[in-house]
């Protein structure tokens, strides 16, 4: 019998998983089928007890119930834990398995895609919201020589710097900032996980931020050169990259945590991929 899967979310035809997932399917060979559910806003519990009244297998979750997904859930991964989100969720009789895999999404497309270590590297990311979140402990577990979180609320910046310390021991120094103390050496990796490329706006940064070499990473995907990508490429990096991979990544590890066969994710990268002009 065919397994069911969906994405939920409110509005949901945006939604590039089951194109995604279906592609996988195809070439891993696994007999699913992965549809859209349209949840009712205040209804997210009863959406997804339907689905899996009706046999659904598992779920991605997008906005905005990620955070009712980590309510809803029964055994919470660190991962999600650790992001306060869910983006997957595993079904199995009363049980609902719930990760979130942006954060390694992010850290598998830098690290094998991109072919950029973060290990020894100092690495800026801009915004402290759910974005951040997730990504941060992937992110530190790769032993960067330094993070930085900047932030316009600098108290969120903070809080999820204090987070990463705790979490890592001290191994990797970790400050929080806002845009006014951004001072000091140049960084080889700037992730963009602020959600300023979704109003096309550019973050209180200057080019003095990017090192020689330096890759700059947004992780909004498919809107092109976003502000943040264009001031670096006018700063002269020559490594830029929005978050189709990381989307890509993050949705071949939940396939992978469902099915038991990891698919390769290049060929979806390329039919996702805007160019960045
Ligand atoms: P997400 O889940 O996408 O991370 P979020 O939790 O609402 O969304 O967080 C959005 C982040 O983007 C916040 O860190 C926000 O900064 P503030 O906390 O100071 O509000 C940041 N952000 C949004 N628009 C921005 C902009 N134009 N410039 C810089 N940061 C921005």
């Amino acid at each position: 019998m065919t397994d069911r899967y969906a994405v939920i979310g409110n509005p949901i035809e945006q939604s590039k998983s089951p194109l995604i997932h279906t592609a996988f399917a195809r070439v891993t060979g696994q007999d699913i089928d992965y549809g859209k559910v349209l949840g009712p806003l205040g209804g997210f519990a009863q959406a997804v007890d339907a689905f899996r009244a009706a046999g659904g297998r598992g779920m991605n979750v997008t906005a905005p119930f990620k955070l009712d997904a980590f309510a809803y859930a029964t055994d919470l991964a660190p991962s999600a834990r650790m992001a306060g989100a869910v983006n997957a969720m595993k079904f199995e009789g009363e049980r609902v398995y719930a990760e979130n895999f942006d954060g390694i999404g992010l850290v598998r497309d830098v690290v094998h895609n991109l072919a950029r270590p973060i290990r020894g590297q100092r690495v800026l990311v801009l915004g402290a919201g759910g974005a951040t979140r997730g990504a941060l402990l992937p992110l530190l577990a790769e032993a960067p020589a330094e993070l930085v979180i900047v932030n316009r609320t600098l108290s969120k910046a903070q809080e999820l710097a204090a987070l990463g310390r705790q979490h890592q021991k001290g191994a990797v120094p970790v400050q929080g900032l806002g845009y006014d103390q951004l001072q000091g050496p140049a960084f080889d990796l700037v992730f963009n996980a602020s959600s300023s490329s979704l109003t096309a706006e550019l973050p209180p940064i200057t080019a003095a931020v990017f090192a020689t070499g330096a890759l700059a990473y947004d992780l909004t995907y498919g809107k092109g050169l976003t502000p943040f990508l264009r001031l670096a490429q006018q700063a002269g990096v020559s490594h830029l990259a929005d978050g189709v991979g990381m989307l890509a990544e993050q949705a071949a590890e939940a396939f992978a945590w469902w099915r038991g066969v990891r698919p390769d994710t290049q060929d979806v990268i390329r039919q996702l991929s805007v160019p960045l002009v």
